[in-house]
């Protein structure tokens, strides 16, 4: 069983009695408490990696700002504590930047992402004090200089230019982005990034600073991203030498690869930190690029999924002779759609008897009306009953920021533990939350 605690929060233990405490509270405790499905975060792990995270890479270059990819989860609570200690933000929408700024964010820490921005989410951005963009596409430069030359007093934007290097991250096909066929980025080999360049470079107000690559989420393959660095290497020494590119930031994308399960091992920061710096030492004299540079990371399941376990209570259990049998529980693809979406593997534990043995194998059976809302296909727990208290762990990340309201069922509520106190950090929706938008016409 000490194995499988691996995959949970740090703070993470068993009770005498065999049931699962996470930051000091009972998990059964917190399930009758708050109800079920219930998200559970543990402040110990989410500081924990975020330290980590920022000390790797800040004890190796003289200049880092780490972002936190917020797309992985993002709630006013934890807006807070990154600002408190002193991470930046990867930002995507409006909402997001509203977040952000009513946590008193820094607006220099903010970077604006998206494959599509719209005008008003940059308009958002730039009222908001906002200055570096990532640049996707074409129209993101025609929109940011018309924008920021229209605002009293006009305005100066940092540019970096999303690339598109054409190497495989080894991950599914749904999280690879740095290949030729991505909507993300643009492309290096086609000279798309270099126009991008050239038309930042025209225009008055913004600022060709930078570039960027996230070549995939879920990379454990690290020699392709080793390769993807020197690839955007050779693009700032070529943009130097064609129009005297001068490079000030390099951020390097997230996707630290994460373990869902025994067969996975999670990224080590320490080794990622140590190989990227000292790749990008040896690139930069290779070229004679300036090392003076500000190294950016933008990681977001790496610093939440672990943090993040779902409760789920058994409401049946099926036998089906000859077949299989099916635990069902009062989740699903409504509040985690990965294993529908990409195959995502997990595994589950019955918190209310962590030291009994697996001894049967179930379906995970969400309660949603899709024959594919199945969480697990394959789960190995004790004989299982109904009433039994499932959870899963590494559940922090992109679980609930993908929730829907399918079958018009409620998206869960979320705690965030430390220290045996339990925080109810979002309510559980209601049926008149979820009907709000709609009008009786
Ligand atoms: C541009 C960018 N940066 C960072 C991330 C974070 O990725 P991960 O959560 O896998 O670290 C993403 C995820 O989609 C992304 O698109």
């Amino acid at each position: 069983m000490s194995d499988s605690l691996e995959l949970f929060p740090a703070s993470a233990r068993i009770s005498p009695a065999g049931r699962l405490q996470i930051g000091g509270c009972d998990a059964t405790r917190l399930a009758e408490e708050f109800g079920t499905p219930l998200y559970v975060l543990d402040y110990a792990t989410i500081r924990e990696q975020a330290a980590r995270a920022q000390d790797a890479f800040r004890s190796r270059w003289q200049s880092v700002l780490v972002l936190y990819a917020t797309k992985a989860y993002f709630a006013p609570f934890l807006a807070r504590l990154y600002r408190q200690w002193g991470l930046g933000l990867d930002v995507t929408s409006e909402a997001e930047i509203v977040i952000a700024r009513h946590a008193g964010f820094d607006p220099n820490l903010i970077y604006v992402h998206g494959n599509n921005k719209t005008r008003e989410e940059i308009r958002a951005a730039l009222d908001t004090g906002i200055s570096h963009f990532v640049i996707d596409n074409f129209e993101d430069v025609s929109n940011l200089e018309a924008l920021a030359s229209a605002m009293t007093p006009p305005r100066a934007v940092n540019c970096l230019v999303r690339l598109s290097p054409n190497i495989d991250a080894h991950t599914h096909r749904y999280m690879t982005t740095g290949v030729a066929d991505s909507k993300f980025g643009l492309g290096v080999g086609n000279g798309m990034a270099e126009r991008a360049a050239l038309e930042i470079l025209q225009a008055p107000h913004l600022r060709l600073v930078g570039l960027h690559f996230h070549i995939g989420s879920q990379v454990f393959d690290t020699d392709a991203l080793r390769e993807a660095l020197d690839a955007v290497l050779d693009v700032a020494a070529d943009w130097r030498a064609k129009f005297n590119f001068d490079f000030r930031e390099l951020n390097i994308g997230g996707g630290w690869g994460v373990a869902y399960h025994e067969t996975q091992t999670t990224l080590d920061v320490e080794a990622f930190a140590e190989n990227t710096t000292s790749a990008l030492r040896a690139g930069l004299g290779a070229r004679s690029l300036n090392e003076d540079l500000k190294l950016i990371v933008e990681p977001g399941r790496g610093l939440i999924a672990r943090a993040g376990v779902a409760l789920y209570r058994v409401g049946s259990v099926k036998m089906i002779p000859g077949v299989r049998s099916y635990v069902a529980i009062d989740g699903g693809i409504g509040d985690n759609v990965r294993p529908a979406l990409y195959s995502a593997r997990y595994n589950a534990f019955l918190a209310n008897r962590m030291n009994e043995p697996a001894t049967q194998e179930y379906a995970i059976a969400g309660r949603y009306c899709e024959q594919g809302d199945v969480l697990i296909e394959h789960a190995a727990l004790p004989e299982t009953r109904v009433g039994d208290l499932l959870v899963m762990p590494v559940a922090g990340a992109y679980q609930l920021p993908m929730a829907s309201n399918y079958n018009l069922i409620p998206r869960p509520a979320v705690v965030l533990v430390q220290d045996g106190n339990a925080r109810l950090v979002r309510r559980r929706e209601t049926v008149e939350d979820m009907l709000a938008c709609d009008l009786d016409v």
